[in-house]
């Protein structure tokens, strides 16, 4: 089963009442709450954390090495700020999505750098929830084709048969 494990940054606790004109009116535990519709409708794995702090989103990627298949990333203001987050992410070499749901290219011209993206599968930013939704089936298809092929490769050296 693929696992995936989805992060919240800081102040995503807040939404539902945050700058409501920017990221709706829609909660955190409603978008979790979608999240996990999603994980039951496609037979996967999914487990979602927020926190406020840098050092506990680095520990938890961290430790997703072993548990987890992929990563799905808000990082909300540490996209623009934070070393750490990536390098905690190409330290465990988990595939990684980042998403927002603002569209941060439309906004204040600091918003526009991500430390993430260049080293994320990719980036779906302007959806609100659905950039979520998008993030994990994205990821979701990467993991599935990965395997595909790590299938074809075993199947190949079980049946002795090598690519030319
Ligand atoms: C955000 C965009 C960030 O620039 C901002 O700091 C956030 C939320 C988004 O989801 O649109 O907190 O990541």
């Amino acid at each position: 089963m693929i696992r995936i494990l989805v992060l919240h940054g800081p102040n995503l606790n807040l939404l539902g009442s945050r700058e409501q004109s920017i990221y709706g009116s829609t909660s955190l535990d409603e978008i979790n709450m979608a999240i996990g519709q999603l994980a039951r409708r496609e037979g996967i794995h999914i487990e979602a954390r927020q926190s406020n702090h840098e050092g506990e989103l680095v520990m938890w990627i961290q430790e997703a090495k072993d548990n987890f298949d992929g990563l799905v990333i808000n990082p909300a203001a540490y996209t623009h700020t934070s070393v750490a987050l990536r390098d905690a992410i190409v330290a465990v070499g988990l595939p990684t999505v980042e998403v927002h749901l603002s569209n941060i290219h439309r906004r204040e011209p600091f918003r526009r750098r991500s430390f993430i993206a260049p080293i994320a599968l990719g980036q779906i930013s302007g959806f609100g929830m659905t950039s979520y939704q998008l993030g994990i089936q994205a990821l979701m298809e990467f993991l599935s084709r990965a395997r595909t092929t790590d299938m074809a490769k075993t199947s190949n050296v079980d049946t002795g048969v090598r690519e030319s």
